[in-house]
């Protein structure tokens, strides 16, 4: 138990001041807390994540959701797939064409059941980051006809209750891309007609502008419930508080998950509201399960990147979160007592209504709470002693729990979540001896849980041999494990009126360039293993399904996949359906490496192999040998890959990979 640096008088030593804070509901209360949460997606952030063996996976989807044990999450955001890169892969659309709908792809509603098994409370959004091609009507604006994308994002919704159980709680518009008036009209007239008047509008999930145009339009005013902002730096603007809307920070954070990103979290979950009046601040990401070697790699509230290990890690930001989620929940209100500490810091405090009271009390310095983004203009903490004066209906309240954390940058020995002896509260009032880089929390709620589970299985790289015949019934997800798509949609795929041995497959799906949100590639790619991979041989049963123009690649060394897929350079190894083979070093086909005829066409099943080592790589095609010895310098090592020329469809099978 700790008690040292609770002081139950107010016994100042030499030079010392205890400053005094009033917490009281006299006055009236402040704004309604809406909650914590994470943001699974924008994107393909909980790829791996799915492909955890039991027990890991469900103890790393409690430590997120499970209430009183973990973060606790109070919401759960996710990317309603649009077939496009959105980070760190693509998530699949519940409708890749105008006359196609199946609501089993990818892992947002698993992910969503998940959650809502654990906290049938946790309230849930969908945001699109991108849209299939045809929303677009072959532009690469959405709002070309809003009534498209309307029904679009509400078949969405739909499918979520019809399939899935799952009521949607708040929708978005367009993720940092430019919003709409008409657009949001339509919505919200769109969800209104099919009875969906409860699933609230967020917009525009950007910056403040929106604001302005509220004020100046009642009927886009009317539309929006939620002001959602992303990276807004604890600050919100005058217009936003003008239009008296919920302000949340519906992307926040994205900062690598060592005590640093702890410190951010702490703080921001702190500062929304202090400084911007924002009552809910969602993570990006909930979870880093996507290579760690992709953009933003470790940005999660905890990293879960090894399924074939079983091995995660538990980081500082989940208890961070734990301060808050765990002893409040949304329908709280915030006291109007909040504010900065005299010598750094900040206290909020929140209550029930029903007589529970919780104070969150941070101290992150400066150097230890910077978040990724925006710049953070320099402030000063240093330890201090903060009484709090309890007033109104906490006046007589005479014991408080107490949780507690340091960062401990120095001895890099954290004290995280621990419970510490409870407070006696003297004379309506309670006094800490705070020092830098702490979080408490200060609450009647006698509840609350560090959960634990065993420690999780040991690192291990991807294994250096592996294959897959994507032979599987009733695959409880579309997406082949540890394939990760980085532009196109790769999904298992049953042919059956093939009784052979390829009546299962992977195949790509996507045929149109989707109305992108990054720079996708113009060709299709999933990539696949360990970044470290240098000299390996792979192999892959691949079929060409579109005459003449048709193509697909098989490749080693792939250096880039997320927002820089265009630029990924590797050993790209391609047949075409017009009788040739290239060998290029970019997935953009400009650099070739070795070129010539192949015989192949489409409809043909076809065995490649590749293997490269050192500064060279071969070829075969279904056995035999094709090329030879092409001169690779560069890039050293990456992912393997596979892929098709432009958006067509074809087929993979048999993937094999051995590395040395
Ligand atoms: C589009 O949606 C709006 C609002 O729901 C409706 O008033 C309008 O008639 C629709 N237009 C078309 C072309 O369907
Ligand atoms: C609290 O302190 C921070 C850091 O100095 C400052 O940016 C912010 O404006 C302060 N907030 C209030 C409400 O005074
Ligand atoms: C506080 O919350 C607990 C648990 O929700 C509840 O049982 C209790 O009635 C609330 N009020 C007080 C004053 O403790
Ligand atoms: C904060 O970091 C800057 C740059 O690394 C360094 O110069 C400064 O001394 C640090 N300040 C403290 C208080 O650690
Ligand atoms: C109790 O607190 C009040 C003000 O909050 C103060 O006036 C009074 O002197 C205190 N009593 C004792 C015994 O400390
Ligand atoms: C990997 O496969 C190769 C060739 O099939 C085999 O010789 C080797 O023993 C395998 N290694 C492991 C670790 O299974
Ligand atoms: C599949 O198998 C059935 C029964 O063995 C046979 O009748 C049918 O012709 C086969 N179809 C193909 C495409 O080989
Ligand atoms: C399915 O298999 C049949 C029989 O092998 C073949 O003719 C057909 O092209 C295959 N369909 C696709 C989409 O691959
Ligand atoms: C992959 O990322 C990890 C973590 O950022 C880094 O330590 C490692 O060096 C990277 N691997 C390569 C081969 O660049
Ligand atoms: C075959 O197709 C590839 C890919 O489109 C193209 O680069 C190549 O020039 C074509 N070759 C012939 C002979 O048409
Ligand atoms: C790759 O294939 C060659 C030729 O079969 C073989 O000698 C080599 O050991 C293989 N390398 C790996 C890593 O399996």
């Amino acid at each position: 138990m700790l008690t040292h640096h609770l002081l139950f008088t107010v016994s100042c030593l030499l030079g010392c001041s205890a400053e005094s804070y009033v917490i009281d509901d006299r006055i009236g209360l402040g704004r309604e807390f809406d909650g914590i949460g994470g943001l699974s997606g924008g994107g393909a952030t909980s790829r791996l994540l799915v492909n955890y063996e039991e027990p890991y996976r469900s103890h790393i989807l409690d430590f997120l959701f499970k209430p009183n044990f973990g973060a606790s999450l109070h919401i759960l955001k996710v990317e309603i797939g649009g077939d496009a890169q959105t980070t760190d892969g693509t998530e699949p659309s519940h409708m890749h064409s105008k006359d196609e709908g199946n609501f089993f792809r990818g892992y947002e509603w698993w992910l969503m059941k998940e959650a809502k098994k654990r906290n049938p409370n946790i309230k849930l959004i969908g945001l699109p980051w991108a849209f299939p091609g045809w929303v677009g009507e072959g532009t690469q604006w959405p709002y070309f006809f809003p009534n498209v994308t309307a029904d679009y994002v509400v078949t969405w919704i739909y499918g979520a209750k019809q399939h899935h159980n799952l009521e949607i709680d708040y929708i978005g518009i367009w993720n940092e891309r430019k919003y709409d008036p008409v657009y949001i009209k339509v919505l919200r007239d769109t969800l209104d007609r099919v009875g969906y008047t409860n699933v609230g509008i967020i917009a525009a999930d950007g910056d403040w502008s929106i604001a302005a145009a509220m004020l100046e339009d009642p009927y886009l005013n009317d539309a929006v419930e939620v002001i959602g902002v992303h990276y807004p730096g604890t600050k919100t603007v005058k217009e936003a508080l003008l239009t008296e809307k919920k302000l949340w920070s519906s992307e926040d954070y994205s900062t690598f998950n060592d005590d640093i990103g702890a410190g951010c979290w702490a703080r921001i979950l702190n500062q929304n509201y202090v400084n911007g009046r924002m009552t809910s601040t969602i993570s990006w990401n909930l979870i880093a399960s996507y290579y760690e070697n992709l953009s933003f790699g470790g940005d999660g509230l905890m990293t879960a990147d090894e399924p074939w290990s079983g091995h995660y890690v538990v980081e500082s930001p989940i208890w961070m979160t734990a301060h808050t989620t765990q002893f409040t929940q949304p329908g709280w209100f915030y006291l109007q007592t909040v504010g900065n500490l005299t010598h750094g810091g900040s206290y909020v405090a929140l209550t029930d209504r029903k007589g529970n009271l919780t104070v969150v009390i941070q101290t992150m310095t400066h150097n230890h709470s910077q978040c990724i983004r925006p710049p953070l203009p320099h402030f000063d903490v240093s330890p201090q002693i903060a009484t709090f004066q309890l007033k109104g209906s906490f006046a007589h309240l005479t014991d408080l729990q107490v949780w507690y954390s340091k960062l401990d940058f120095e001895t890099k020995k954290d004290t995280l979540f621990q419970r510490s002896s409870p407070i006696k509260v003297y004379n309506g009032s309670f006094t800490l001896k705070l020092d830098v880089d702490e979080v408490y929390t200060i609450t009647t709620l006698n509840t609350g849980q560090k959960g634990t589970y065993p420690e999780s299985p040991k690192s291990r790289p991807f294994p250096k041999n592996y294959s897959d015949d994507f032979t599987i019934d009733n695959p409880p997800f579309s997406e082949a494990p540890y394939f990760a798509d980085q532009t196109g949609v790769f999904e298992y795929f049953r042919n059956s009126t093939d009784n052979g041995s390829h009546a299962f497959t992977l195949r790509q799906v996507v045929t149109e360039q989707p109305v992108t949100w990054a720079r996708d590639a113009d060709q299709t790619i999933s990539i696949i293993g360990d970044y470290s991979w240098t000299d390996l041989n792979v192999s892959c049963d691949v079929l060409i399904e579109t005459p003449v123009t048709g193509g697909v690649f098989l490749a080693a060394r792939v250096d880039q996949g997320g927002e820089s897929v265009r630029e990924a350079k590797g050993v790209f190894y391609w047949i075409y359906a017009n009788g040739t083979y290239k060998v290029t070093n970019d997935i953009g086909g400009q650099r070739v490496l070795a070129e010539g005829l192949s015989g192949t066409r489409e409809g043909v099943w076809y065995t490649l192999t590749l293997r490269v080592k050192g500064y060279f790589a071969t070829g075969m095609l279904d056995g035999y040998p094709l090329w030879k010895n092409a001169v690779v310098l560069e890039p050293k090592n990456g992912w393997t890959a596979l892929g098709t020329l432009s958006f067509e469809y074809a087929q993979f099978d048999h993937f094999e990979v051995h590395a040395e």
